[in-house]
């Protein structure tokens, strides 16, 4: 088969409107939409109203819908007719915190390019991916006055904190986002110039667990050695999760693992990938997880428990002789099919007061949590996808897994019927969720290529063979 191309409409569109679809994404990564944070709540909501903006400029229905906690979008556009499939485009378009600020090489909110990186916080993660989908539905409907599907536009501001009201959304306005496929870019390449397309993700369990031990803070020499302590406590029951060789240790954690399948393991044992450049990536010198498994297995096909934070004590400058009164770690769980987050919340809960010292007491909160997904891969949306790839970038797409999460995937399968294709534009080293966050400028600008080939490939195909 020759390689697809670019229709030269579109391309040319592309060409001449290159610089404004990064002017306009810098003034939407101007805006510190944190949802982690209260004192961002306006800012989520500007954020919102300016995806709504964008939107409703390029001739869509765009409306502002509340949640109990921060605004969903939902842009329209059904002139395709009633005989033309519905894609449902899903972003987010809240950001992580940015602290530690100091660590910024330019202030997180003030979008740069050094070497043809754009960095900003959301510039990849997701903003940038979320809004090279709008500017691809503008170029259809800039150059051809049309667009070959309905379209769909749901933009979240609660992603990075577990999509908490969508579900709920979702399932309440299923009649309205009814669709035949769902696209998603909020992921990574494999590497520079290798498009991929996602096979899975993994879930997640996020769990709170606080200790307490005295009234108040002690003198650690007055009492130290007859009162416990929840620091330590605490780390005593960290240290109960693994075994000595790296296995989660919590009785019943593996027994919902199904494993992934042998054609899909060998195929990622076919992708080009070195343990070495990873650590040298990362700045490590040794790499260590579950035995048995090679790196990218450990990464995509198995679960994981790792402390996300830990406190207690005295951090200040200097010593202090204090024997704390409380302690506390965020822990979470990387899930895969078909471990269920709100069980393995449950066997963790029961896990950590049976290992729990006497003499303190430890309370368990679930935070949030997602389902792990694992694509069948089959279907117009997939074929279409690899073909747009194929057009924007000049090769064929490979298949890749992926270690983290994207909590609503899952429930669009369910709740709306739709298979996802995950199409990222991101790349390994990018730096999402930490300082200097940044997009390849060519991969933005290859995106929104991509993700315009996709919209008519897409059209033409479940034309022919609708599901
Ligand atoms: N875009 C990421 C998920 C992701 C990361 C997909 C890398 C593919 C490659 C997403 O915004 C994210 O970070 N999700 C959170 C979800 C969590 C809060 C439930 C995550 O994975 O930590
Ligand atoms: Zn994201």
């Amino acid at each position: 088969m020759p390689t697809p191309a670019i229709p030269a409409d579109l391309s040319a569109w592309c060409i001449e409107n290159d610089q404004r679809a990064l002017d306009e994404l810098f003034a939407f990564l101007r805006i510190p939409s944190v949802s982690a944070r209260t004192e961002h709540a306006a800012d989520c909501a500007a954020a919102a109203q300016f995806v709504a903006d964008a939107l409703a400029r390029i001739g869509f229905a765009a409306t502002i819908e509340p949640t109990p906690g921060h605004p969903i979008v939902v842009g329209e556009w059904r002139q395709a007719g009633p005989q033309a499939p519905t894609l449902l485009i899903y972003g987010h378009y809240d950001v992580q915190p940015a602290e530690p600020l100091e660590l910024w090489t330019s202030p997180a909110f003030e979008p740069t390019i050094r070497d043809g990186k754009l960095y900003a916080r959301g510039s990849v993660d997701d903003k940038g991916q979320l809004y090279l989908h709008i500017k691809a539905l503008e170029a259809h409907l800039a150059v051809r006055g049309t667009l070959p599907v309905n379209v769909i536009v749901l933009a979240e501001g609660e992603e990075e904190v577990g999509s908490v009201n969508l579900e709920h959304f979702l399932e309440r306005e299923h009649a309205r986002l009814a669709c035949d496929a769902v696209v998603i870019s909020d992921s990574t390449m494999f590497a520079p110039g290798i498009p991929s397309i996602l096979s899975s993700l993994r879930g997640m369990a996020y769990l709170e667990i606080n200790v307490r031990g005295a009234n108040g803070d002690l003198h650690s020499g007055m009492y130290g050695g007859a009162v416990v302590n929840p620091a330590m406590a605490l780390a005593r029951i960290l240290a109960t999760m693994h075994d000595a060789e790296g296995r989660i240790a919590i009785p019943g954690f593996y027994d919902a693992v199904r494993p992934f399948p042998d054609h899909v393991r060998a195929q990622m044992r076919e992708l080009p990938f070195s343990d070495a450049t990873l650590r040298h990536e990362v700045g490590v010198t040794a790499l260590g997880g579950e035995p048995g498994y090679t790196t990218l297995e450990r990464l995509w096909t198995r679960p994981t428990c790792e402390v996300n934070g830990l406190l207690s004590g005295y951090t200040g400058e200097g010593a202090k002789t204090v024997l704390p009164a409380v302690s506390m770690a965020k822990v979470s769980f990387r899930l895969v099919p078909d471990q269920e987050p709100d069980a393995i919340a449950t066997l963790v809960q029961a896990h950590v007061e049976r290992v729990a010292p006497p003499g303190v007491t430890v309370h368990v909160t679930h935070l949030h949590g997602g389902k792990p997904w694992r694509a069948d891969l089959q279907g117009p949306i997939i074929d279409a996808g690899k073909v747009a790839l194929e057009a924007a970038f000049g090769r064929e797409p490979v298949i890749t897994g992926e270690g983290g999460s994207i909590p609503v995937v899952g429930d669009f399968e369910r709740i709306l019927g739709a298979p996802v294709l995950l199409m990222g534009f991101g790349l390994p080293g990018e730096n999402a969720h930490a300082p200097d966050e940044w997009i390849s400028v060519e991969n933005y600008t290859l995106g929104i290529r991509a993700a315009a080939v996709l919209y008519e490939e897409y059209g033409r195909r479940a034309l022919l063979s609708p599901h």
